[in-house]
C-alpha cells in the first residue's frame, strides 16, 4: 500500500520563507518556537503536532475534532466523493454509469476486489454468493424467538452478530481464504435474514432461497411468495431494487463504515464488526432516515400543510428528514437517480399519494434561504421510502433495505483496514475537563 504521509522534520522558520515547499510552518506563540510540518495530499499528520510543547515533560499538542468534521482516519481506495460537486465514484467508476449498466453483485465485486469482474469471474462470484444464501436451521429458531413486533433492524443486528457463533473460522481474519468465505456468507445471507425477519413479523412461514433467481429477485421471492409454486419477480421491480442496491453499496467514511473500521480495529471477527455497523446505520440521522422521512410525510398529511411544517423546521422545532448531508453540499447524485426510479415504480404500482407532499417539501426547501444558505439538499433517503412503500415494504423494512447492499461496502472497507499496515486499534484521545484529584469521603460524611 502506498503510504502514507511523511513524518515530521523540524526546520528553521526563516528557511521556510525562501522557497515553496509542501510543508506548513506552525509558530507556537507561547514559546516563539516554529515547527515545519510536511503536507501530503493536502493533509498533515496529527501526530506531527505532538512535538509542540512548552516544557519537555508536556504531553504535546493534540487536535480536537468532535464528530470528525476535518479528520481523515484512513487512506482508502474504495469510494470517492466530491461533496461540493455532487460526485460519487466506486473504484473510479461514476455512480450514474454503474446504476445504468451494472448489477449489484457486479458492483459488490468491484468494491471488494477493485476491478469489474470478467464474465468468468462474475459467474464464479455469483455461484459463491448463491451457495451461501441458506442459513443454519438454528438461526431460524433464533429468529423465531423474537417478539412478533420486533423491529427488523434489531433482528438483523442480533442475527448477524449471532453468525459469529456459528463460523469459528471467521476469527482467522488475517487468512485471505477465511476472509473470502465470510464475505460470501455475509453478502449471501443478508437478504435471507432480512426476509425471514419480515416474514416473522407477519407471522408467515419463511420462504427458502430460490437460487435460480437473481440476487434482488430471490430477495423479493423470500419476502413476498405466498402460494405460487414458483415466484416470478416483476422485472421492473427487480431492476429497481438492484439499482437501489448499487446506490447504497458504499459511501466512504460515513457513520456505519467508521463503526465497522473502529470495531474491526480490535481484530474482532467480521460478523461482530458488521453487526455494529448495522446498529450504527439504524439511527435516524443515518440509514434510519428513510423510515423517518415517511413518518414525516404522513405527519404533514397534505400539500397545504407543507409551509407550516417548513416554518417549524426553520424555527428549529423539527428537522426536514432526508435533507442535508455531512459531505454533500450539493444535490446528492444518488437522489437524482432515485427520483427517476421512483417514477418507473409508480408507473407500475400507481403513484404514491405522499409523493406530492415530498415534491412540495423539496420545491420550497430548494428556494428557501434557510436551506440554501446551509446547502441542504435532498439526500439518498428522501425518495427511497416512497419507492419502498409503493413496492409493498412496511416502513420498518426501509433501513434493512439500506443495510443489505451496504454489507459489500462495509466488508471492502474492513478488508482495507485489516491489510493497512498503518492501522492500529482505533483509540482517540480526549480533553479531560473533569475534577482534578479529590479526597475520598466515607459514606457517612457525604452530602
Ligand atoms: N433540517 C433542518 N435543518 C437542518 C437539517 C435538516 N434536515 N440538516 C441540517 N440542518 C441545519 C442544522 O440545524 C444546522 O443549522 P445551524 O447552522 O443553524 O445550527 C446546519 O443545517 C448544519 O447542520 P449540521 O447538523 O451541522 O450538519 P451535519 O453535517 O452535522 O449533519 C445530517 C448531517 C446528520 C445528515 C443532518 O443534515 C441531518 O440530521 N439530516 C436529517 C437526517 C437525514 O436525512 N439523515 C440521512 C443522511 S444520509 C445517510 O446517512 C444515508
Amino acid at each position: 500500500m502506498d503510504s502514507a504521509l511523511p513524518t515530521t522534520q523540524t526546520r528553521n522558520a526563516e528557511a521556510a520563507k525562501t522557497e515553496p515547499r509542501d510543508t506548513v510552518t506552525i509558530t507556537d506563540n507561547r514559546t516563539g518556537k516554529s515547527y515545519e510540518i510536511p503536507i501530503k495530499h493536502d493533509t498533515i499528520r496529527a501526530m506531527d503536532l505532538r512535538q509542540i510543547k512548552v516544557a519537555p515533560t508536556d504531553f504535546g499538542m493534540i487536535s480536537y475534532d468532535p464528530a470528525y468534521n476535518n479528520t481523515a482516519s484512513c487512506i482508502s481506495r474504495v469510494t470517492f466523493i466530491d461533496g461540493d460537486a455532487g460526485i460519487l465514484r466506486y473504484r473510479g467508476y461514476p455512480i450514474e454509469e454503474l446504476a445504468e449498466k451494472s448489477t449489484y453483485l457486479e458492483t459488490a465485486y468491484l468494491l471488494l476486489y477493485g476491478e469489474l469482474p470478467t464474465a468468468t469471474q462474475l459467474k464464479e462470484w455469483q455461484y459463491h454468493i448463491v451457495h451461501h444464501t441458506f442459513i443454519h436451521e438454528s438461526i431460524k429458531k433464533f429468529l423465531d424467538g423474537f417478539h412478533y413486533d420486533a423491529h427488523p433492524m434489531g433482528m438483523l443486528i442480533s442475527t448477524i452478530a449471532a453468525l459469529s457463533t456459528f463460523y469459528h473460522d471467521a476469527k482467522d481474519i488475517f487468512n485471505p481464504e477465511a476472509r473470502k468465505k465470510q464475505t460470501y456468507r455475509l453478502i449471501g445471507k443478508m437478504p435471507t435474514i432480512a426476509a425471514f425477519s419480515y416474514r416473522h413479523s407477519l407471522g408467515m412461514p419463511f420462504v427458502y432461497p430460490d437460487n435460480d433467481l437473481s440476487y434482488p429477485g430471490n430477495f423479493l421471492n423470500m419476502l413476498f411468495r405466498t402460494s405460487e409454486t414458483r415466484y416470478r419477480p416483476n422485472p421492473t421491480l427487480e431492476r429497481a431494487l438492484d439499482v437501489l442496491f448499487i446506490l447504497h453499496a458504499d459511501h466512504e467514511q460515513n457513520c456505519s463504515t467508521n463503526t465497522v473500521r473502529g470495531v474491526g480495529s480490535s481484530h474482532v471477527d467480521p460478523y461482530c464488526a458488521t453487526a455494529a455497523a448495522i446498529a450504527a446505520l439504524y439511527g435516524p440521522l443515518h440509514g434510519g432516515a428513510n423510515e423517518e422521512v415517511l413518518r414525516m410525510l404522513v405527519e404533514i398529511g397534505s400539500v397545504g400543510k407543507v409551509p407550516d411544517f417548513i416554518k417549524r423546521v426553520k424555527a428549529g422545532e423539527t428537522k426536514l428528514m432526508g435533507f442535508g448531508h455531512r459531505v454533500y453540499k450539493n444535490y446528492d447524485p444518488r437522489a437524482r437517480i432515485i427520483k427517476k426510479i421512483a417514477y418507473e415504480v409508480f408507473d407500475l404500482m400507481g403513484k404514491n399519494p405522499l409523493l406530492e407532499i415530498a415534491l412540495e417539501c423539496e420545491r420550497i426547501a430548494l428556494e428557501d434561504e434557510y436551506f440554501v444558505k446551509r446547502k441542504l439538499y435532498p439526500n439518498v433517503d428522501f425518495y427511497t421510502g416512497l419507492i419502498y412503500q409503493s413496492m409493498g415494504f412496511p416502513m420498518t423494512m426501509f433501513p434493512v433495505l439500506f443495510a443489505i447492499p451496504r454489507m459489500s461496502g462495509w466488508i471492502a472497507q474492513w478488508e482495507e483496514l485489516i491489510l493497512d499496515p498503518e492501522q492500529k486499534i482505533a483509540r482517540p484521545r480526549q480533553i479531560y475537563l473533569g475534577q482534578a484529584t479529590r479526597t475520598y469521603a466515607p459514606i457517612e460524611r457525604r452530602g
